[in-house]
């Protein structure tokens, strides 16, 4: 018998071929659940109209310097003014926002008939009834394939109001909802504390069914 081991096995494939199905990469990544922020801008002297749109890939980068990111789609109209604007405000959704989010989502309408917001320091639309405001000049821009990585250095900071916030999670919007009850001490001493007492000021997310759209 020969006490030689197999060789693991060697990917030669070209990167191509080792692609995953986009449906299923859509559907993993989905669960990631995010918040949702409209990153806005002022009118500019080619277009007047601000300009804004929903995203999920909204995170905070950096805290010295203070920078943010989002990612906007290749193929989104309202970047290219943003980025022309040079400056936006980011507001960060709150649970009773999800009407905001669908209504900045769409392409091709005018998303701010009927929004009430006020403007900014640097002059970009935040949304009232935001949970906070984050104003920012854009620093930088990074490809990222079908997308563009937006860097954007905090200039001014406004909230936060105090409600929960509006959840994305496999195409759902959601919200956090009451913790679900403490199980209940099995003997004296026990359950009691630190943990039944972060259970009852803890919430819970739940998700509902309402499908409203796959984000980009
Ligand atoms: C919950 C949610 C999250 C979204 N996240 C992003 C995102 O991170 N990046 C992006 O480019 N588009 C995202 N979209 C889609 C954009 O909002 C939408 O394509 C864009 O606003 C289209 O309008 P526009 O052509 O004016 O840019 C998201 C949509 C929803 C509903």
């Amino acid at each position: 018998m020969s006490a030689t081991q197999p060789s693991p096995p060697v990917n030669t494939s070209p990167a191509h071929d080792r692609r995953p199905d986009p449906g299923l990469l859509k559907q993993v990544m989905s669960s990631f659940c995010t918040g949702i922020a409209v990153i806005t801008a002022p009118g500019c002297d080619s277009d007047p109209r601000p300009a804004g749109m929903a995203v999920q890939t909204f995170a905070s980068l950096s805290l010295d310097p203070p920078l943010i990111c989002f990612a906007p789609a290749r193929s989104s109209s309202s970047w290219p003014r943003i980025r022309d604007a040079g400056r936006f405000a980011v507001s960060i959704l709150a649970e009773d926002q999800r009407e905001l989010s669908a209504r900045f989502a769409a392409s091709g309408t005018d998303k701010f008939a009927g929004v009430l917001w006020r403007p900014g320091g640097n002059g970009a639309p935040v949304l009232e009834g935001a949970l906070a405001g984050v104003e920012c000049d854009l620093e930088t821009e990074l490809p990222g394939g079908d997308h563009t990585i937006a860097i954007g250095r905090v200039t001014a900071l406004t909230g936060p109001r105090e409600a929960g916030p509006l959840l994305y999670f496999r195409r759902n919007y959601g919200a956090l909802g009451p913790a679900p009850a403490a199980p209940e001490a099995s003997g004296p001493g026990e359950g009691r504390g630190a943990s039944a007492e972060s259970a009852s000021s803890a919430r819970s997310a739940s998700i509902s069914s309402a499908s409203l759209r796959s984000a980009s």
